[in-house]
């Protein structure tokens, strides 16, 4: 069967020749369809950076208008779909919901299984864009016992979602701009990131020519664990715990370098970047920003700030690279929006949805093969069957 070279977590395996983004883990440089990550987060818009992903080039003021328009008619859910939602237990976690709602879509569009059009692609795409924030609203609307929120189609992308998850029946939420804002760049900030776990499972997944709607949702379940981007609840969670544990920032520290310990800090450290992550860069500015327009003062945002500081000094940090990835700071802007600790990696998969999508649509447009990795075998050698009155 020829050579095979193992290569665990594929650390140095290319998967895939991509035109989407570009990534330099040395410099710092991350660029989608080449235009750098800073210039995007400052001056563009969600829907228009995901178009720019998923078709290639930024928008014309028309295509645009059509593409907005587009997803701003297909953000209602069907209501069956609520039927299922409203199975799941008060404490379901969100990214369960959100993932299992996700794989029921291939069950309300079946079509997706077959071999699509352009045009049937496009219809699939562009429903995935639209209701995901939708479906993402009702885990937290259970969760206070409130009732669900319709989306309301004259409000931007960013603002309708917060509108779904505020506003209620007795007393209008008014979006303040300040948070569709931040939101807008924090969802920039995560679009795409080249072949990361939940993106190359999408196009594992996807290679088989499984549809579109499964392929994401095993992206979104992918994302879930604290390793990915499990790690922007997990940050906050510890940081919660290192205040309650008196601010002693040092005494995690010693416990993230004792391997015995089990124990990582979260939000520090990456598999590419290896001298800083230019969306935590970004994002911390912007908590900084945020919480101080929204005149929001969190003692978390000091402990990040102390425990970033402590680790930035510490050998065992400075040896291996490791530095505050997007996952540390983005929590802390999260929290002054008014997003759950359980959302949080829901947020991240809103984000990085175009990019999902992008990456499924270049892998069947390119007629990739089916992805099928190998192994080299360590297991016993050939023996005979033993009937199980014999076994011992
Ligand atoms: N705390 C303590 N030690 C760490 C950490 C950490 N957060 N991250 C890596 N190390 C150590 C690791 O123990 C190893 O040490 P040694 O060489 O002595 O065995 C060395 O640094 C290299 O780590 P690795 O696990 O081989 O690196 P990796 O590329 O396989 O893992 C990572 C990358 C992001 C999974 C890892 O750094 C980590 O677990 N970080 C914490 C979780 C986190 O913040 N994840 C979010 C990543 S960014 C956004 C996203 O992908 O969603």
């Amino acid at each position: 069967t020829g050579y095979i070279t193992i290569d665990p977590g594929y650390k140095n395996t290319g998967a895939t020749k991509s035109a989407i983004t570009f990534l330099d883990g040395e410099e710092g440089v991350l660029n989608y369809r080449g235009y750098s990550i800073e210039d995007l987060a400052e001056k563009s818009s969600f829907l228009e950076v995901a178009y720019l992903l998923i078709y290639g080039e930024l928008p014309t003021e028309k295509q645009f208008a059509e593409f907005e328009h587009e997803i701003r008619t297909h953000t209602l859910v069907n209501e069956d779909m609520r039927k299922i939602f409203e199975g799941f237990p008060v404490n379901a976690h969100p990214m369960g919901v959100l993932s299992s709602l996700v794989s029921a879509m291939s069950a309300f569009y079946p079509d997706a299984n077959a071999q699509n059009s352009e045009a049937e692609t496009q219809l699939h795409i562009i429903r995935l864009l639209a209701k995901l924030p939708t479906i993402a609203t009702w885990s937290y609307k259970k969760s206070q016992g409130h009732p669900v929120n319709y989306p309301q189609n004259e409000l931007d992308y960013c603002s309708n979602f917060l509108n779904m998850m505020f506003s209620l029946p007795v007393a209008k939420y008014n979006v303040d701009p300040v948070v569709s804002a931040a939101l807008n760049k924090l969802l920039i900030l995560h679009a795409d990131h080249e072949q990361n776990c939940s993106t190359s499972t999408v196009r594992l997944v996807g290679s088989s020519h499984a549809n579109i709607f499964s392929s994401i949702s095993s992206g979104i379940s992918a994302l879930w664990g604290p390793l990915h981007g499990g790690a922007n609840q997990e940050v906050i969670e510890m940081l919660e715990a290192i205040k309650a544990d008196g601010g002693d920032t040092q005494k995690y520290i010693n416990m993230a370098k004792d391997k015995s310990s089990g124990f990582r800090l979260f939000g520090f450290g990456h598999r590419v970047y290896k001298n800083f992550d230019p969306r935590a860069r970004i994002i911390k500015k912007a908590a900084d920003d945020v919480l101080n327009k929204l005149g929001i003062n969190d003692p978390v945002l000091e402990i990040a700030q102390k425990l970033e500081k402590a680790a930035l000094e510490d050998d065992y940090f400075v040896q291996r690279k490791l530095y505050p990835n997007v996952d540390f700071y983005s929590g802390i802007i999260y929290r002054a929006l008014g997003i759950p600790t359980n959302m949080f990696t829901v947020m991240f998969a809103i984000g990085r949805l175009p990019g999902w999508i992008a990456q499924w649509k270049e892998m069947r447009v390119n007629k990739e093969p089916i992805g099928r990795p190998r192994q080299i075998y360590t297991g016993a050698p050939k023996r005979d069957f033993v009937p199980m009155s014999e076994r011992k």
